[in-house]
């Protein structure tokens, strides 16, 4: 979490800084700040709220520095305010830093420090940082380049995770940027260069970017980037280039990017298909390859992720179950790591991360490797962390996702699992050609599919005013059904802040149904055939205890039975999920405009959830 961008160049930096930190903000939102270097001084303007805050306190024309750095913050460590808010200076105000993740040892830094007579005015773990650079540049720091050395010997001090700039008013030509578990990219310009915790930060700047590695060190000058090792010894990083559009990070029309995400799903699921497959062609994943020795010698498979993407792991694990016959468990990170999983050389262990970034997610990925598993990542970020983590990674291309919500990284994960999915029957051998044809043809028609639903959106946005007052609702499903209850349930929750229960159907007279009284909503998605009857039954529960519903369906059912009932395209059981999941995303999605809510950065959350 926390967003962090720097620059160095012939421009003003303040604009740049700023312009950054308004596309960082999807990663932390509660305070902002910017420090440049304004003659032989380092100025810090920071404050809490939001980064347009920052626009009354910078007084843009009166920074006229071309070297700065700045963040926008997700309070881990004390609260959100102006002395918590980042930059933070050393007591000397020699050294500025912004700083994204977790000092795990702060308080032995701390106390280390305070002893040596330092003050601290933050309760945050970052303010550490530069007052440790200031100790080592003033205590036995020798021989060349002083100020990278005694970042390098701070950052030795340091647990835990960090994307880190740093400027100095002693060293105005340079800024020095590190990261360990923590996004970082560098931004190459002409005479301008820049860091940021994302390449949309700065893509309307430059198009080429390095990706530091874990534990190296970068001194970027106007004119020049300089790569070291962890003993900083100096070598040279190739630059990768990007293709995005920045305008693929624009609202381009659409109230909230949300929005705009949402609508975007047919051509991001166009784009991860790509030419993975055609019909009548076996598919085509030339940066996996894998043998039919290989894949007969996995006996589990592991898909581990965090929130929606966890979600979009329910419906692989049925896919792949269903066509490869192989067992497939799916963890949520954060519990995965710490239950000691049953894993070695024949477990697969596939991570899905749309950020490519999350803590939780990197480290379920590292633990499987260590126990010998074969780890595959799949992520939509280039060059994510978790990508250079695994030891194989297929990219979603569903284009940059900005808003909080994942939406469109969900339809696309669930895709790309079901064209895996087909691709290991097909080495396997273990499914009929006629049945992973089929659905090869239904994976191509969604993109289709999902229009139709995107142009009849009139009776969800009514049904969205009717309830927006509601403070309580359950969504019911079963098999894959179930898995868009749960993803409905997350999506309600985060944007629109109503208490919502998902349920597997036929789990609800096990308790649950106890909570259902006279006119609380229950949504129910019935999309299988094979569970029609059953789920209808649960649903009809539900109606004789008082409940209104919703129903999505793509099947015939009686509608009179229900309030309201919202018709989807029919597609295999298997896919149903990419379909259903859209009515209750822009469900969430209205009802969280008629409560007059920040869709797209809804309260104490960020995008990319880069601590434990
Ligand atoms: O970037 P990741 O896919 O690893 O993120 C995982 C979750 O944090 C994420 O899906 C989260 O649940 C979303 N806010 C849900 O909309």
């Amino acid at each position: 979490m926390c967003g962090i961008v720097g620059y160095i160049g012939d421009k003003k930096a303040t604009p740049i800084l700023i312009n950054g930190l308004l596309s960082l903000e999807y990663r932390g939102y509660d305070s902002a700040g910017i420090a440049v270097l304004d003659k032989d001084k380092i100025v810090v303007r920071k404050d809490k709220g939001r980064v347009n805050n920052l626009y009354d306190l910078v007084g843009i024309n009166d920074l006229t520095g071309t070297v700065g750095i700045a963040h926008t913050r997700w309070a881990t460590h004390g609260k959100p305010s102006k002395e918590n808010a980042h930059p933070h200076m050393d007591n000397s105000s020699t050294f500025a830093v912004v700083h994204n993740g977790i000092i795990e040892n702060y308080t032995e830094i701390r106390s280390f420090l305070e002893n040596k007579g330092y003050k601290f005015l933050s309760q945050t773990d970052t303010e550490v940082i530069p007052n440790l650079i200031h100790y080592y540049s003033e205590n036995g720091i020798q021989g060349e380049n002083p100020f990278l050395r005694a970042v390098k010997s701070a950052v030795d001090d340091l647990k835990g995770s960090y994307a880190i700039g740093v400027i100095s008013n002693k060293y105005p030509d340079r800024l020095i940027a590190v990261r360990k578990d923590s996004p970082l990219v560098i931004g190459k310009g002409i005479g301008e260069n820049f860091i940021a915790s994302d390449i949309p930060a700065i893509l309307p700047y430059t198009r080429e970017f390095y990706l530091p590695d874990d534990n190296e060190f970068v001194e970027i000058y106007e004119n020049k980037v300089q790569f070291y090792d962890s003993s900083l010894v100096e070598h040279s990083k190739a630059i990768k280039n990007i293709e995005w559009d920045a305008c693929a990070a624009e609202k381009d029309g659409f109230e909230d990017y949300m929005l705009k995400e949402i609508y975007e799903q047919s051509s991001a699921i166009r784009e991860t298909i790509g030419s993975r497959f055609r019909l009548g062609e076996k598919c085509d994943f030339d940066d996996l390859n894998f043998s039919k020795e290989f894949l007969s010698s996995i006996n589990k498979i592991y898909i581990v992720a965090c929130g929606t993407a966890m979600h979009a792991g329910l419906t692989g694990k049925t896919i792949i179950e269903k066509l490869c016959k192989i067992p497939v468990t799916v963890d949520i990170a954060s519990e995965f790591r710490y239950r000691d999983p049953i894993i070695d050389k024949n477990t697969l262990c596939i991570f899905i991360s749309q950020s490519g970034e999350t803590a939780d997610t990197i480290a379920a990925l590292k633990l499987s490797k260590e126990k010998g598993a074969t780890t595959l990542a799949i992520s939509n970020v280039i060059g994510s962390s978790i990508t250079r983590e695994a030891n194989y990674t297929i990219y979603t291309h569903a284009g940059p996702e900005i808003a909080v919500a994942s939406t469109k990284a969900y339809s696309s994960q669930v895709v790309l699992l079901a064209i895996l999915a087909i691709y290991f029957a097909e080495v396997l051998d273990s499914t009929s050609n006629e049945v992973l044809e089929n659905l090869k043809s239904e994976i191509l028609d969604l993109p289709v599919k999902i229009s139709n639903i995107l142009d009849n959106t009139e009776e969800i946005k009514a049904f969205a005013k009717k309830v927006y007052t509601e403070k309580d609702m359950f969504f019911l499903g079963r098999g894959t059904d179930y898995n868009v209850a749960l993803e409905g349930s997350l999506k309600l929750k985060e944007i629109s802040y109503i208490h919502s229960e998902a349920y597997a159907a036929g789990e609800l007279k096990h308790g649950p149904i106890a909570l259902i009284e006279n006119n609380v909503t229950v949504i129910g998605i019935i999309t299988d055939p094979k569970l029609i009857e059953k789920s209808l039954s649960n649903i009809q529960e539900v109606i004789t205890r008082g409940a209104k519903t919703l129903i999505i369906t793509n099947q015939i059912i009686p509608s009179d039975h229900f309030n309201y009932v919202i018709n989807i395209p029919n597609t295999s059981a298997l896919l149903s999920p990419i379909l259903s999941v859209i009515p209750l995303q822009l469900l969430s999605y209205y009802i969280s405009k008629n409560k007059g809510l920040d869709v797209d950065k809804p309260r104490n959350l960020a995008k990319s959830v880069t601590v434990e």
